[in-house]
């Protein structure tokens, strides 16, 4: 008998797994993939970004090496070592996981897990019987009505099949212009291909700052991705030699069409909720889907929580990382928070955009009084020594108190910048609070100071 069973091996459900066992509970883990690590480890979050680090350093040799003196270098891609790069990233971790596993006695049960009933988990021809059951079953590609992946031919792909092509596209259309459609556009656009993207909203990256989405599309214009805003895809079919998308443009209604070698469906995921017998152990849906828990993470169904992308909020890593432990300190009798308020949000492109807490917008509209301090990274030494000059730190905080209430930032390392902004947020930090901390010189972080200055007297470089 075990005290848990996670079902799901993804940042959620391993990183769940690992802290009920170092809280003393004897756990299993369900896993059907090969390899742990689910989604983000295997076909999303890890391998996208080692094509992110290789085509940028792509972008480096042919835009700024002659520029430092570094001559002579004519780079070439040889695509097959680039997969076999982002497989060996890949493969370290999904190693390094199972050795945790190992290290914390955390048992693996390889194969498909269904929920028999409160308390049994089946696993092949096997029932587990366990106190707690944690689902931690992650979401899947959300797709079109109208448009059919199919990863193995690989013309109209998602994530997975566009991360695994067998050759660089000289033409992609990416459907949706979120975090996916943005980060493996510019991948390929970095390799050569000629990208376009098309978006039903007017903005990219629906919900990010708007001075942000403005400055972000500029730059990724810059960089050779087309937009098309305002469009929603109708179908895509295959055709010879690639595909043809067809969309309707918002404004007049109007048909058009858009061939390409591949077409990229990027519009969003879904929770994975099939084939877990979740209606036969009468575990509640909400109307959109998700698995319905309360603040505790826990089902209506006593003994059954639920944790990560397949219970409603924010579909990241990091957020199911941290309700994966929050859950195990609850079932382990402890205290388990999330503080919702504070998750920062990352795109991997070059240059990063990172974002936590309230936009300037999103002041506007609850009410909320704000002052606002921006910083360019063209007045930051560093940024302008590595040509990276481009984007802003935007700080926002409390008019009457000064308490930091977001950020946004565009520009280089922003995915790391954010911390130190999500750590004052945590401890109720003022932006003076931030303007008062000593930042070394030269670094990247001090853009981020001197926004802060700029919610108070002003900053010193702009
Ligand atoms: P998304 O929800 O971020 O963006 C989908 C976009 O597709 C939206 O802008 C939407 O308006 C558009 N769209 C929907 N239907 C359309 C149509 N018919 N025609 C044109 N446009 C259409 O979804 P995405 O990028 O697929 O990502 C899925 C999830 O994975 C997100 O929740 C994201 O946060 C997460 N993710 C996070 C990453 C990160 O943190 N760096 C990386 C990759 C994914």
């Amino acid at each position: 008998m075990y005290d848990l069973i996670v079902i799901g091996a993804g940042p959620g459900g391993y990183v769940c797994a690992i802290r009920a066992a170092q809280l003393g509970l004897k756990v299993a883990c369900v896993e059907a993939r090969e390899t742990l690590g689910g989604t983000c480890l295997n076909v999303g979050c890890i391998p996208s970004k080692a094509l992110l680090h290789g085509t940028h350093m792509l972008h480096e040799a042919h835009e700024n090496f002659e520029k430092m003196g570094l001559m002579g270098a004519h780079v070439e891609v040889d695509w097959d070592k680039m997969q076999a790069y982002k497989a060996e990233t890949v493969a370290g971790n999904t190693k390094g996981i199972e050795f945790l596993f190992k290290k914390n006695k955390v048992d693996w049960i390889k194969g498909w897990a269904t929920i028999e009933s409160r308390g049994r988990v089946k696993v092949g021809d096997t029932v587990h019987e366990t106190k707690n059951i944690v689902l931690a079953t992650g979401s899947v590609s959300q797709g079109l009505r109208g448009v059919e992946v199919d990863n193995d031919k690989a013309v109209i792909v998602d994530s997975t099949g566009a991360l695994a092509l067998p050759r660089i596209p000289k033409s992609m259309v990416v459907i949706g212009a979120g975090v996916i459609g943005l980060e493996l556009g510019s991948v390929f656009a970095r390799l050569g291909a000629d990208v376009t993207v098309i978006e039903y909203l007017d903005v990219i990256t629906p919900g990010m700052d708007g001075e942000i989405q403005k400055q972000f599309q500029k730059i990724l214009a810059k960089q050779g991705l087309k937009f098309v805003l305002g469009a929603a895809v109708q179908r895509a079919e295959a055709q010879e030699g690639g595909a043809r998308v067809t969309y309707a443009l918002k404004k007049d209604n109007s048909e058009q069409v858009i061939d390409a070698d591949v077409v990229l469906v990027a519009t969003g995921r879904r929770p994975h909720v099939e084939g877990l017998g979740l209606e036969a152990a009468g575990v509640k849906l909400t109307d959109r889907g998700f698995v319905q828990v309360d603040d505790h993470w826990s089902t209506n169904v006593e003994g059954i929580y639920a944790i990560g992308d397949v219970v409603p909020g924010p579909m990241l890593a990091h957020k199911a990382e941290d309700e994966g432990m929050a859950v195990a300190e609850v079932i382990a009798g402890k205290h388990g928070h999330v503080n919702y308020g504070v998750i920062p949000g990352v795109i991997y492109t070059t240059p990063e955009v990172a974002s936590v807490g309230l936009t300037e917008e999103g002041a506007k509209e609850i009410g909320r009084k704000v002052k606002i301090g921006k910083f360019p990274f063209i007045g930051n030494a560093r940024a302008k020594a590595q040509f990276l000059g481009e984007g802003f730190v935007k700080l926002i905080a409390d008019a009457e108190t000064d308490r930091i209430l977001g950020c946004h930032i565009i520009g280089p390392s922003a995915g790391d910048l954010i911390h130190e902004v999500c750590v004052a947020m945590e401890f109720g930090a003022s932006a003076e609070d931030l303007a008062l901390t000593c930042h070394a010189h030269p670094t990247v972080s001090e853009a981020v100071r001197e926004a802060a200055l700029a919610c108070g007297a002003g900053a010193i470089h702009a």
